[in-house]
């Protein structure tokens, strides 16, 4: 049969990488992208594959109901993964209900279009939810988030995303909907919108400007590379069982500022900079409210059950990932521009 799958979020960072797997490995699929294009959506993500027979790009915010129905009852997806979000912890501090509105309505909105487009008839349908490891709260120096660990978020951004999962949770036990959930650790690669750390560090390297570290730098994040994320996605859409959670994550801790401190290295190494020239420009600035100390993924579930593992090292990934940028300076100069500027000058100054 052939399959009909909405991804939301498309244009976004991870969201632009499943696509492109999915568009490019499963020809016999069609492919819907329904992206608002906000500041973090961007159609130059996907310009490789925007001519594919099997692709097609809707323009459309998951809030708005009336746009949403019209669009399930039109293509009768078969299936959604649904990454459309507001996904940056320092926006959610600054403007909460942003992401109330987005993350939770949103997805309220996705779930209630599926359940009435097929009405309990459920076979070969699936609704994808890609979640994070945020809505676990914060690790103290040992243990491991769990597929079992308890719900504890802490930022607008992660109770935000805790709500939205516990509503997909909600319809399938009250309507039957069948789900997947994924919550996954920090993703680092290319096409990430320079507001997020390693990002927008290697912008800040490239033009000499300070390095912002919150607080004392000793937080601590478990980083997975950006298309290793797509794969795993790709088997759980594929091989996941319905209702069940999978954890995913590098099995890749680095304190922040250890993680900077290699960043500085390699670009130095790639700029032909003096090695001890990039970490110059580091600059501790005051903490973000209610900073989560650490986060760390048990992976080992969606090992074991689906044979999955990272395939990338962070160093190999890092050195990807800022050669990509090197190499696509106008991509970067395109996002750094206009709004960008204010969001900055009111983050950072
Ligand atoms: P992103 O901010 O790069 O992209 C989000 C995309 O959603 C953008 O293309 C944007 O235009 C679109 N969007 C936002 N609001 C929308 C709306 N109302 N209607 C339609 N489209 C809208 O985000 P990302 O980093 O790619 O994250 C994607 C998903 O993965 C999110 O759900 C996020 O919570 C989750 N996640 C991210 C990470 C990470 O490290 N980046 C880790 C785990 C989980
Ligand atoms: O864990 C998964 C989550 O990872 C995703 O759900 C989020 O969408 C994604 O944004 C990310 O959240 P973080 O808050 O961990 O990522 P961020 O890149 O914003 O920050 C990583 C760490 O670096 C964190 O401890 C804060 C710190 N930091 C960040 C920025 C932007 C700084 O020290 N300085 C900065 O300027």
């Amino acid at each position: 049969m052939k399959k009909s799958i909405l991804v939301t979020g498309g244009a976004g960072f991870i969201g632009s990488h499943v696509v492109r797997r999915f568009v490019n490995k499963y020809p016999e699929y069609s492919i819907f992208n329904l992206d608002a294009l906000t500041y973090a959506g961007n159609m130059e993500n996907l310009k490789d594959i925007e001519h594919k027979e099997n692709y097609t790009f809707l323009h459309g915010d998951i809030t708005d109901e009336v746009f949403v129905n019209s669009i399930f009852e039109k293509y009768r997806f078969d299936s959604i993964i649904h990454l459309a979000a507001e996904s940056h912890v320092d926006r959610s501090i600054t403007d909460p209900l942003a992401f109330a509105k987005t993350n939770i309505l949103g997805t309220m909105i996705l779930l209630n279009a599926f359940k009435e487009l097929w009405k309990g008839n459920w076979e070969e349908k699936l609704f994808y939810h890609i979640s994070t490891d945020e809505v676990y709260g914060s690790l103290g120096e040992n243990g491991l988030f769990e597929e079992t660990t308890p719900y504890d978020p802490n930022s607008p951004y992660s109770a935000s995303k805790a709500s939205s999962d516990h509503f997909v949770r909600a319809y399938g036990e009250t309507y039957g909907l069948p789900f997947v959930i994924t919550n996954c650790s920090n993703n680092y690669g290319q096409n990430q919108f320079p507001e997020k750390l390693i990002p927008l560090f290697i912008h800040n390297i490239i033009n000499n400007k300070p390095l912002p570290v919150y607080g004392d730098g000793n937080y601590t994040r478990d980083w997975l590379y950006v298309i290793d994320h797509a794969i795993a996605i790709d088997l759980v859409f594929h091989q996941g069982i319905l209702t069940d959670t999978y954890n995913i994550g590098g099995f890749n801790e680095w304190k922040n500022i250890d993680l900077v401190k290699l960043l500085c290295q390699q670009m130095d190494e790639k700029l032909g900079r003096a090695i001890g020239s990039s970490s110059q420009l580091i600059a501790y600035v005051k903490d973000r409210p209610g900073h989560d100390l650490r986060y760390a993924i048990d992976a080992s579930k969606i090992n074991k059950e689906l044979g999955w593992n990272p395939t990338v090292t962070f160093e190999e990934g890092l050195s990807k990932t800022i050669d990509w940028y090197l190499g696509n300076k106008e991509w970067l100069a395109n996002v750094t521009s206009g709004n960008y500027q204010n969001y900055y000058k009111e983050q950072y100054q």
